[in-house]
């Protein structure tokens, strides 16, 4: 989506970034200080809060370690006030063209639903009022805090992870493709990009995303068909009416009944013989010690309470209980994300 954020936003997003970046480089001196003091990834203990317990007392005496402690709190609270402060600045000259978006091929329908309350009390991502905050917060998550924070401070291409679980698939020539938690749309435009023949559905709880999903369907000259539900029930769907359902990064943000939920309502609205894959982050079985003590820090700065339960869960139970078949769970990156969880419906 094309715009220019004014001087200050532009400088208060960027100052996130560095910031964020800062803690980074300050995360390296840490691990250095934790093995001078003798602990590394091997000594550290199975537990987690023990071992957030032995690297607090370790390092309670480290500028190094507070500095990078109160930069990540600042970072986790402040980059979405300055996205919104940045979108402040351009709203009366953005409006007109966020609103033109919403017209277009992509529908949206907002069904009456429950909202599960693991969604509705938590502000995800330490945002004031969660996902549905304000008016213009799809365009503000999808726009300002994705495409200016969050790819600037991950490693590697984000958005390419999202077409790289899509290629792995064993079919080239899903027809219809539903993607559960559609959020401002990065993955349904990675869906797009890689079966452009297919009919795309989505499923998201929070109007605000999938309005800023709508602008970009729009924008890009897609018909998506947009619903605002959840992917526990999904009574505007028929059974076995998709070839393809796909979910990338929601897993982290529901307790594990709600997945194992999703896996069995997915499996219900796939045809005979159609395919499962969804991703989210890496589970933390794979990951060293220290790389999982430092997820689970994140995380919990980050506003994702969720985290912990969910990536240390080994989805392929879960998918096989559903009914799934062929079921693997892999991650491509060896200890990085995302993990992806595949399953096939028997034909
Ligand atoms: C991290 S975002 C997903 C990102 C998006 N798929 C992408 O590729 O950028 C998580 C999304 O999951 C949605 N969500 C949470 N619980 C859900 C549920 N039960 N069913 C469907 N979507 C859900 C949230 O509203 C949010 O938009």
């Amino acid at each position: 989506m094309q715009f220019e954020l004014k001087q200050r936003g532009r400088s208060l997003m960027d100052f996130e970034v560095s910031a964020r970046q800062t803690a980074s480089r300050l995360q390296q001196q840490i691990e250095l200080d934790l093995a001078a003091a003798g602990i590394d990834r091997a000594t550290l203990p199975d537990d987690m809060d023990e071992r957030h317990r032995v690297i607090d007392t370790a390092l309670a005496g480290s500028p190094v370690f507070q500095a990078r402690a109160l930069l990540g709190e600042w970072c986790a609270k402040q980059h979405g006030r300055a996205a919104e402060q940045a979108f402040e600045e351009i709203r009366p000259d953005l409006t007109p063209l966020l609103e033109r978006l919403r017209e277009g091929a992509t529908r949206l329908t907002v069904h009456a639903f429950d909202p599960p309350k693991y969604w509705s009390e938590i502000w995800f991502h330490r945002t004031r009022g969660g996902w549905d905050a304000s008016d213009y917060n799809g365009f503000i998550h999808g726009e300002l805090v994705h495409k200016k924070y969050v790819s600037q401070i991950f490693p590697g291409d984000i958005y390419g992870n999202r077409r790289l679980i899509l290629r792995d698939l064993p079919r080239d020539d899903y027809a219809r493709i539903l993607e559960i938690g559609t959020s401002s749309g990065h993955h349904t435009s990675a869906i797009a990009e890689v079966f452009p023949n297919a009919t795309i559905s989505g499923v998201d709880p929070s109007l605000r995303m999938l309005e800023q999903a709508q602008r970009v369907g729009n924008e890009g000259g897609h018909a998506w068909d947009l619903h605002v539900g959840i992917g526990e029930d999904m009574p505007m769907f028929a059974d076995g009416s998709f070839d393809l359902v796909t979910a990338y990064a929601i897993h982290h943000e529901m307790p594990p009944k709600a997945i194992a939920a999703i896996f069995a309502e997915a499996y219900r609205v796939l045809a005979p013989g159609g395919d499962m894959v969804m991703a989210d982050v890496a589970r933390t079985g794979s990951l060293d010690r220290l790389t999982a003590w430092r997820f689970d820090w994140t995380a919990k700065w980050g506003g994702e309470p969720f985290w912990r339960a969910t990536a240390k869960l080994d989805l392929e139970p879960l998918a096989r209980a559903a009914g799934f078949v062929d079921v693997r769970g892999y991650q491509p990156h060896p200890g990085r994300d995302p993990y992806i969880i595949y399953g096939r419906k028997p034909a």
